[in-house]
């Protein structure tokens, strides 16, 4: 990443259809409980519904802090988040994560001794879904990221990386949030397997119209996104903003 490609804090979402805008950050700021220094400061960003965003960063840089904060884990200390009317500082958060937004775990963190879809079951309950057959809701939410019957059947251990992913992901969409977040989704996965998971996220974004944020190392990753943000020195640089992907990352 050159220098001088990044203008601090740019505001992207000016090329964004602001009516899509589903989640704002708010001169957002963070600072741990007894840190000197601020992991974030004044951050100001748009994310919008049909996009892929990507943030990308040093290790503590501050990205899992932000992750945390968007997904409603934590509040920050300084600033709000909106999702859209709605600060973050003030609704129900609980209510948040099991409505607005689903999380795609690193280490996939599903239940290794039940199968793929009593996975995707048991999170359905706990968000209390209005679903009537939850278990025919989880067999299609799998098959649509490409896990067969037979495959939705097994024990998580007894599933291969990719395919962990993918139910980790369906368990993110169960309660068709608008907002999916990763944290570094394709980490652990050769880069054919990425090639498919990035496909996924692609659909999700661009066809079923969900607004994508992902948290990555890699360029592939970053290749597809519309969006990519840095974090450096505490502060959100936007890179680029259009249809067709990143021009430079
Ligand atoms: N619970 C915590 N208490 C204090 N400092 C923390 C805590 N969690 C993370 N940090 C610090 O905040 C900074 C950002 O961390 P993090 O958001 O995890 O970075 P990244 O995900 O970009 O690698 C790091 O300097 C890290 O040491
Ligand atoms: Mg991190």
């Amino acid at each position: 990443m050159e220098k001088d490609q990044i203008t601090q804090n740019a505001d992207t979402s000016q090329n964004v259809d602001t009516s899509q805008n589903v989640l704002m950050l708010d001169n957002v700021s963070y600072r741990y409980d007894g840190a000197k220094k601020p992991v974030l400061k004044n951050l100001n960003a748009a994310f919008a519904r049909g996009k892929i965003y990507t943030i990308v960063g040093k290790s503590g840089a501050g990205k899992s802090t932000l992750l945390s904060l968007i997904s409603g884990l934590d509040v920050t200390t300084g600033g709000d988040i909106l999702c859209g009317e709605d600060s973050l500082n003030k609704i129900d958060r609980d209510k948040y994560r099991a409505q607005n937004i689903g999380v795609i775990f690193q280490g996939y963190n599903l239940l290794t001794n039940a199968s793929a879809v009593q996975n995707i079951v048991l999170s359905m309950n706990i968000s209390k879904s209005p679903e009537k057959d939850k278990k025919a809701y989880a067999y299609a939410l799998l098959e649509r990221m490409g896990i067969d019957r037979e495959t939705a059947d097994r024990k998580i251990l007894k599933l291969s990386g990719g395919e962990q992913q993918r139910v980790g992901i369906a368990r993110a969409l169960a309660h068709n949030p608008e907002i999916l977040i990763a944290d570094e989704p394709t980490g652990n996965l050769d880069k054919e397997t990425e090639n498919d998971i990035l496909e996924i996220f692609q659909n999700l974004a661009h066809t079923a119209n969900h607004c994508v944020i992902i948290v990555t190392h890699s360029r592939r990753v970053t290749s597809i996104a519309d969006v990519v943000y840095g974090i450096k020195d505490g502060m959100l640089a936007g890179y680029c903003s259009h249809g067709t992907g990143p021009e430079k990352v």
